[in-house]
């Protein structure tokens, strides 16, 4: 694909499905791969990172069968899996390494996970300390960078209160959790996705929550720690992909856009309550429940947008949705001012650095700083089209693309195929919706 070019458009209208949620998809192919028995998973997410955990899981010896959004996963047990003689590749996805190595961490047999080369540079200590204190042994790249080399076994339990809210780091120790002979608890900074946590739920294991604590007992043991057992669920649409969708119909004044089939935990929805209050005409039709996950649909039209500070425990309720956030600060009367948020430094790209950089290509007034960045608003200017380098980074190319449809003239997002790590047909779907 290489380049892509975006025209300005008039309006974003008409009927949109998106992706599966990715984070759910994660979670329920490696629970599935854990299970006893078969699991069908409708809706599957078809972003690459999610591939990326069904061919992990599949490596480790869990059956995967994949038609389209139909996954079929069949495990043999938490103590089913077996070594892979190669090492596992978790692509772009930290939920993949990270999740993981919690699992990989129970297992009786060594592994080694690996990644592109934007993951091995994430850091990995964040996960590395809490599981060598639950007694797995752990070697990596400088103690902190993947590749990372396992070697698991039974477990201890842990307390342990987290350093950063990361649902990544409380979902890797509450799956070690699974193989520790006892109780082990996370408490979290600040409160983050909950997802790991219903998705254990809705394969039949015992979740306690308490504050901001949240406690697993051990599975293999045989102490009251529940079974985990095939299932049929289906995964809710991804409101972080429809986010896009959602900031280009609000900045387009006659849009008028219907969002089916979303995902609404109220660990993610943040960024549906911040936009409604910077007055954009959003919506929730219909709301459902299903295996503790709500489902409803969104209606979007065109907007003015006020703007406003984005800081303090709301950042990691937001935080894959800054980008976009971010990119649409411009377009506000007040500007958009993001604090709080240095782990913005250290996602698939330096999220602060790489918006600074392609705002600035579009003409903006930005102000970088070390825990997030200062947009000017409308009166700094109108943006025109740029040529914009997105580091490799998904949510950096489909912000710009949708910045793109307002401003002056065209816009070329470099390697655009990015976004498919995410969003595979997000460029197909912006054309089909994009009015001129
Ligand atoms: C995710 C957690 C978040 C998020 C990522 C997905 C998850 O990462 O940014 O895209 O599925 O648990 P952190 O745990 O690093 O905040």
């Amino acid at each position: 694909m290489g380049k892509h070019t975006v025209e300005p458009a008039r309006a974003i209208s008409g009927g949109l499905e998106p992706p599966g949620d990715k984070s759910i998809s994660h979670r329920y192919a490696m629970l599935a791969a854990l299970a006893e028995g078969p699991s069908e998973l409708r809706h599957f997410s078809s972003a690459a990172d999610c591939q990326s955990t069904l061919e992990c899981v599949g490596a480790l010896g869990a059956e995967v069968r994949r038609e389209k959004e139909l996954v079929c996963v069949t495990g043999h047990g938490p103590r089913g899996l077996r070594g892979s003689k190669r090492a596992l590749d978790a692509g772009n996805s930290g939920t993949t390494m990270r999740l993981l190595a919690g699992i990989l961490c129970g297992q009786k047999f060594a592994s080694t996970l690996t990644g592109d080369a934007s993951l091995q540079r994430r850091p990995m200590r964040r996960v590395i300390a809490p599981l060598r204190e639950m007694g797995a042994e752990i070697k990596a790249r400088e103690d902190n960078f993947a590749p990372l080399e396992i070697r698991g076994g039974d477990l201890r339990p842990l307390e342990y209160a987290m350093p950063m809210a990361s649902a990544q780091v409380k979902s890797a120790v509450l799956l070690a959790g699974l193989f520790a002979d006892g109780t082990t608890s996370v408490s979290e900074p600040a409160r983050t996705r909950d997802h790991t946590e219903l998705a254990l739920e809705a394969f039949g294991v015992p979740v306690e929550k308490r504050g901001r604590m949240v406690s697993v007992h051990g599975l293999v043991f045989g102490k009251g720690g529940g079974r985990l057992e095939g299932r049929q669920l289906e995964v809710p649409g991804d409101l972080s992909s429809a986010v896009f969708f959602i900031a280009a119909a609000l900045l387009l004044p006659e849009s008028n856009l219907l969002i089916h089939n979303v995902g609404l935990n109220p660990t993610r929805t943040a960024v549906l309550d911040l936009l409604a209050s910077m007055g954009g005409a959003i919506r929730i039709v219909s709301p459902r429940v299903a295996n503790g996950e709500i489902t409803g649909d969104i209606v979007v039209r065109g907007s003015e947008l006020k703007g406003g500070v984005i800081e303090g425990e709301t950042v990691a309720l937001l935080i894959d949705e800054l980008p976009m956030l971010a990119a649409l600060g411009p377009f506000t009367e007040e500007g958009i001012e993001i604090r709080d948020a240095k782990e913005l430094r250290v996602k698939e790209s330096d999220r602060i650095a790489a918006l600074a950089e392609n705002l600035k290509r579009m003409g903006a007034r930005v102000e970088e700083r070390p825990d997030g960045l200062r947009v000017e608003g409308r009166a700094a200017g109108r943006l025109h089209g740029a040529e914009i380098e997105p580091h490799g980074d998904h949510r950096i190319a489909m912000a710009f693309a949708v910045a793109g449809l307002a401003a002056e003239g065209a816009t070329r997002i470099r390697d655009a195929e990015c976004a498919g790590v995410s969003y595979p047909e997000f460029y197909k779907e912006l054309e089909r919706l994009a009015e001129r």
